[in-house]
């Protein structure tokens, strides 16, 4: 079978990007990260793309006319490297129609909260700070809200009394690092089925 073609943008670490590489890397992906894009030019996920010989494209937003010229350009290269599935790694801004249209049912996030509680910036420290006793990570198809579409994966994390904001958000990082290439392997073996907003997994 050919391998899923992945891209993936990044914004910052990108320690689920490595998290898709080692997947990538020992099978439990049957796929290739064939390009990481980042909107950070510092972002160690560019670092991390260059380390493993993957392309590593930074783009500033600020040298496009405005965010739809940014997102063509985001759309040329993804359709460049022929990719199939578009993973945001930590990707902070806000995808328009330009990239989703172009790439329907074919992207997907990872949100470190058990949606739709606490979507948006730090899921992890907005979870902490309402006192929440179980939090977690979300993988979803990206529509056009913010982390607001369709459920693949979640991951329970239970919320202790001695955590911090930073050790809660440390333990969510680590079942991020399972679940998100769980959720790329069940779309490379063809096994997600989305309906409404229900999505199955095929046995
Ligand atoms: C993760 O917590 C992810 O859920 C959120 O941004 C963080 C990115 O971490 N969207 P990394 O760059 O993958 O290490």
């Amino acid at each position: 079978m050919e391998k899923l073609r992945l891209g993936v943008l990044a914004s910052g670490q990108g320690s689920n990007l490595q998290a898709i590489i080692n997947a990538t890397a020992d099978g439990r992906i049957d796929g290739i990260v064939t390009v990481v894009i980042s909107d950070h030019q510092e972002a160690f996920a560019l670092e991390r793309a260059r380390q493993n010989n993957i392309p590593a494209h930074y783009l500033d937003i600020n040298s496009f006319a405005g965010k739809a010229a940014f997102e063509e350009e985001i759309v040329n290269i993804l359709r460049n490297y022929q990719v199939d599935l578009v993973c945001l790694a930590g990707y902070m801004r806000v995808l328009s129609s330009v990239v989703l249209d172009a790439f329907p049912q074919r992207i997907i996030n990872i949100h470190p909260a058990l949606l739709p509680a606490f979507p948006g910036l730090h899921g992890q420290k907005q979870a902490w700070d309402y006192g929440v006793k179980f939090s977690g990570c979300t993988v979803h198809f990206v529509d056009q809200g913010i982390d607001t579409g369709p459920i693949i994966i979640q991951a329970v994390v239970p919320v202790l009394d001695e955590d911090t904001a930073d050790t809660l958000a440390a333990r969510i990082l680590e079942q991020e690092h399972q679940i998100f290439p769980e959720a790329i392997q069940r779309f490379a073996q063809g096994k997600l089925a989305i309906t409404g907003r229900k999505v199955f997994t095929k046995r």
